[in-house]
């Protein structure tokens, strides 16, 4: 591993750097090869979601899952397992049944409890950091866990709960994360990191095993960003004994065509890595923040121009591989912290 690799450089600090991996896109050399030397945590971007793991009930492919974990631990990498329980990318027998309604609330909640002890079970001991619950809390001001979600509206709130007792129960030693986009600061009212902050001290107080919040960080330079404001709902969350993560950073801005991804607006070729370093410098400045991850690392395969329509050039490298400034700038945020700034002799001041 080079010493100026984003994981060298945040391995002096005992931070993991991390990227959401597309397993299957291992078998490129090129995409291989900056895996393996540039991170130290790696994420399924899917193949841990319960419409890959089970998409037909009682027939599982764990292709995927199991090929990043064998990788992970050849590299000297560990795994962030992500995501449990999620209303999006559910399989559709189980979101037909409970439509239909072959599928009873008392028996959604067993194939639930089923689906959590099966795949945390059976990557026991190998996974670091497991996202249980992803994406409760509405985007409104004030924020609430949303009581339409598919889960809440069939099971109540008490299901997330519920879900790290499971979790725990089959991998003790595995961190218990809650996940959620915009609740550190991104939202411009802190409302979501308030609503969150509040339900994770209640449990807490009650005994849920949650170890940790991860804060997404999917970002647009449109709508601006504090990494000021984020370290302190970070530092908040924190000051309730939890770890934090940042766990799918991304910074995506308007741009030529999907296919070459030149920003429109010239300044956000500036904006784009500022925003990124703002959210390391986040991260960076609480010893609690264990991880950063970024979600991808190649603008030719990210999730971003699929669904924000003429968005795109939201990672750390260019459609062909190459880094960008972003990547610069996440290197030199991380050397910076690793050695501190020099200090000048002889100025003769
Ligand atoms: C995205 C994946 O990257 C895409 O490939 C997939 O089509 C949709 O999901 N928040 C999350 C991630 O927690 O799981 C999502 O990943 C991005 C938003």
């Amino acid at each position: 591993v080079a010493p100026d690799s984003l994981r060298a450089l945040a391995a002096n600090i005992g931070l993991r750097m991390g990227t959401a991996v597309i397993p299957f896109d291992l078998d490129h050399p090129d995409y291989q090869a900056i895996v393996a030397g540039q991170f130290s945590v790696v994420t399924p971007g899917n193949e841990m979601k319960w419409q890959v793991v089970e998409p037909t009930q009682g027939t599982f492919d764990w292709s995927g899952a199991d090929r990043l974990v064998a990788f992970a631990e050849q590299h000297g990498q560990l795994v962030r397992g992500h995501t449990l329980l999620w209303h999006s990318q559910l399989p559709a027998w189980l979101t037909s049944g409970v439509d239909n309604g072959t599928i009873s609330n008392a028996q959604l909640r067993d194939l639930l409890h089923q689906h959590i002890i099966t795949e945390v079970s059976r990557y026991k001991g190998r996974i670091w950091q497991w996202d249980v619950a992803n994406e409760f809390f509405t985007d409104s001001n004030p924020s609430t866990i949303n009581p339409n979600d598919f889960w809440v509206s069939h099971l109540g709130t008490g299901v997330i709960a519920d879900a790290f007792r499971w979790a725990h129960q089959a991998d003790p030693h595995a961190l218990l994360f809650y996940n959620d986009y915009n609740i550190a600061g991104e939202d411009g009212t802190n409302a979501k990191s308030d609503a969150v902050f509040a339900w994770l001290r209640q449990m807490l107080a009650q005994g849920v095993p949650i170890n940790g919040v991860g804060d997404q960080g999917h970002l647009d330079t449109q709508y601006g960003f504090s990494g000021t404001q984020m370290t302190q709902d970070l530092q908040r969350y924190a000051s309730l004994g939890l770890k934090v993560a940042i766990t799918e950073a991304d910074v995506r801005t308007f741009v030529n065509n999907a296919t070459d991804q030149v920003p429109t607006d010239h300044l956000a070729t500036f904006a784009q890595p500022d925003e990124f370093g703002q959210m390391l410098k986040g991260c960076l400045a609480l010893r609690q923040c264990i991880s950063f991850t970024v979600w991808g690392f190649g603008d030719a395969d990210s999730w971003v121009p699929g669904f924000f329509t003429g968005e795109g050039y939201e990672t750390i490298y260019d459609v062909n591989l190459q880094p960008k400034p972003a990547y610069t700038e996440l290197q030199q945020e991380l050397a910076l912290a690793g050695s501190g700034a020099p200090h000048r002799t002889g100025g003769g001041f």
